[in-house]
């Protein structure tokens, strides 16, 4: 059992008490004279200082509950999902849509070696090298469907419409930077992700328990870059944060929003690893789709792209000891 707290070296027990006597003392004082002392016709409404009490008692107890949270592991990771979050969109604005989705593969292997380091989880080499060619054959398949069928310049703007001059075609793109702010996303992708995991396995606390900390963990550093931009500190403030938020913006929000909360999900009841074969799965799936709806055609690299992942990812799944002896030969030497 904890000890019982103390304020300055005395018991809190005690110290509460003989504040609630003065305060009481204070209360009625101060409150009898705050209604006597005006004429009724400047008197305050009663209402709103009841309705007063209760944001400020709330605020107050929120920032004492946000203060001792701190010390909470949770910080962690939501400090680094903020950083990831934000790099995504310096990664996004500054590379091709292909490039970019190849180059974020990478995190499939940081989240391996996050949780071989983190979770002590014990991956054999076959399962390493599994995790190799899902890297790989997902960056094969997504090199030629995000070339043939996502590049800027296939996208139709309408003569006329608002987006003609959209930068679409006018954005500066630098690659050094997009390859930088994408590297770092996968280091804090996987370590943010193990970590929460790690938190998660090792707690009885509810999983909606643990993402209202890790929101609320996001609010400190999610803030500090809104505050410092020259939107807010001019004098229209907060007024021009939704500035020129519009319906893709939304849309960009709403489908992180869902991400987020399947994230969770699944690293709740699967783990990180898994996770990364879901979306690489994903990847083959909505080509599939768009074979079918778009009439796009398959063609040799995505067969070879899709076959590796679905090789890496039959091999990953073999108990030990029954992997392929082809392989375990060679990867033994
Ligand atoms: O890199 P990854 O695909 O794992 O990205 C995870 C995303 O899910 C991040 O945007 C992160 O903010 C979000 N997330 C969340 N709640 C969790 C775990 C992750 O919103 N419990």
């Amino acid at each position: 059992e904890d000890a019982p707290p103390t304020v300055f070296g005395l018991p809190l027990k005690f110290v509460s008490l003989v504040t609630l006597a003065v305060q009481n003392a204070a209360l009625s004082i101060v409150m009898h004279y705050s209604r006597v002392s005006t004429p009724p016709s400047q008197s305050y409404s009663p209402a709103s200082a009841v309705l007063l009490n209760e944001i400020l008692k709330g605020s107050i107890s929120f920032g004492i509950a946000l203060w001792r949270l701190s010390k909470s592991e949770l910080s962690i990771p939501a400090l680094l999902y903020v950083v990831q979050n934000s790099l995504q969109f310096v990664a996004i604005s500054n590379l091709p849509v292909a490039t970019f989705q190849v180059t974020y593969q990478m995190k499939i292997l940081t989240t391996a070696a996050f949780s071989v380091l983190l979770l002590r989880r014990r991956l054999s080499s076959t399962k390493w090298v599994s995790l190799f060619f899902l890297a790989i054959g997902v960056a094969i398949v997504q090199i030629q469907t995000s070339t043939s069928a996502l590049s800027p310049q296939k996208i139709n703007v309408p003569v006329g419409s608002a987006h003609e001059s959209a930068p679409l075609y006018l954005h500066i793109m630098s690659p050094l930077k997009g390859f930088g702010a994408v590297t770092a996303a996968c280091f804090t992708s996987g370590l943010a992700g193990v970590y929460f995991e790690m938190v998660l396995k090792n707690s009885k606390a509810d999983l909606w328990v643990r993402n209202v900390q890790l929101s609320l963990f996001s609010l400190v550093p999610a803030l500090v870059p809104v505050l410092y931009s020259p939107s807010v500190s001019n004098s229209r403030g907060f007024a021009d944060l939704l500035k020129n938020f519009g319906g893709w913006a939304w849309a960009t929000v709403a489908i992180q929003v869902f991400g987020g909360l399947i994230t969770a999900i699944v690293i709740k009841y699967s783990d990180n690893i898994l996770k990364g074969f879901a979306t690489s799965l994903s990847i083959i799936l909505s080509f599939l789709a768009s074979v079918f709806l778009f009439n796009f055609s398959i063609t040799p690299s995505f067969l070879i792209g899709s076959s590796t992942v679905l090789i890496a990812t039959w091999l990953y799944n073999q108990p030990a000891g029954k992997e392929p002896t082809i392989l375990v030969n060679v990867v033994n030497g």
